[in-house]
């Protein structure tokens, strides 16, 4: 589905392409360098919305969630194809400001507190990350007043957050978390994977690899983890981060049903992420706690 697309570019051109607009608004805020995943984000935002609902996506490549040091000015930047993908898979508004446009005062003075769940996982490297990335989520909110936003599992601790803000904040935005895209190999589709070349390529393939192996083995904690640190360790060329299996909610890994597997490492340069859901199992008969945010292999 092709649509024409408006493109707004300050607060005005946005406020004039949402005006007179009665039908639901469907959000997907990104970074751009567009992929496969990101339409299927765009897609879903329509499905929500419907034919009649009006389906936006900003494309902001946000400063303040890179710490002095971090790839800001190596993130791609690909408008020209980040339109077209936008039209194809369905948009009608693309908002595209500059960083004046969303800190017209410079950095915001008032800024999102993202909590506890901001210091684990990516906060544990990135300290600053997720206060940059909600309180640019809740600007661009205010500025679509969406009724849904669509963000990608991908970055599965991004969505808890931002799930827990609109919650915590009564933002009144329904949050919805779309499935990761991968490769026909397995690797989770992300704008950093134009970054590997043919070998470091290769070797990214074990972060899923592990994740799979871990959403395989059947039942316990121990044995997901066990199972997905077997393939980490036999792996080149990666420098893990952290291997994690916690709850849903990012809370501490509970001893039956659903829970999620996380891990991070570089490669190369090039630093990736990639997460999946786990079944524990059945309740046993008799539980005995589990720790904390059970990590294993350099877990942070
Ligand atoms: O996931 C991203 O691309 C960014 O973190 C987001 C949500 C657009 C905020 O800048």
């Amino acid at each position: 589905m092709t649509t024409t697309l408006v493109r707004a570019e300050s607060r005005a051109d946005l406020r004039g392409a949402l005006a007179g607009h009665g039908g639901r608004v469907g959000f997907v805020p990104t970074m751009g360098a567009l992929h496969d995943g990101h339409a299927a984000l765009i897609r879903r935002a329509r499905d929500e919305v419907g034919p009649e609902g009006l389906v936006v996506v900003s494309i902001f490549v946000n400063p303040l969630q890179f710490a002095p040091g971090e790839d800001l000015d190596r993130y791609p930047r690909t408008l020209d194809a980040d339109l077209a993908a936008c039209a194809e898979a369905g948009a009608d508004v693309v908002f595209v400001p500059p960083v004046d446009e969303v800190y017209p005062g410079g950095e915001p003075q008032v800024t999102v507190d993202p909590g506890p769940l901001a210091a684990i996982l990516e906060g544990a490297s990135r300290p600053t990350h997720f206060a940059g990335v909600l309180t640019v989520v809740a600007k661009l909110f205010g500025l679509v007043r969406p009724d849904v936003a669509v963000f990608g599992e991908k970055d599965y601790q991004q969505l808890a957050l931002v799930r827990r803000m609109a919650t915590d904040l009564c933002l009144g935005v329904e949050v919805i978390g779309a499935e990761t895209v991968r490769e026909p190999d397995g690797l989770a589709r992300s704008s950093r994977n134009r970054f590997l070349d043919p070998a470091q390529r290769r070797h990214a393939l074990a972060l899923s690899e592990a994740l799979f192996a871990g959403r395989n083995a059947g039942g316990s904690a121990d044995a997901a983890l066990s199972a997905a640190v077997d393939v980490l360790d036999a792996a080149e060329g990666i420098e893990l981060d952290y291997l994690a299996l916690t709850a849903t909610d990012l809370g501490d890994v509970p001893a039956s049903g659903p829970a999620r597997l996380l891990v991070a490492a570089r490669v190369g340069s090039t630093r990736l992420i990639d997460n999946i859901a786990v079944d524990l199992g059945p309740a046993p008969a008799t539980t005995s706690p589990h720790p904390s945010h059970t990590n294993a292999a350099g877990g942070s």
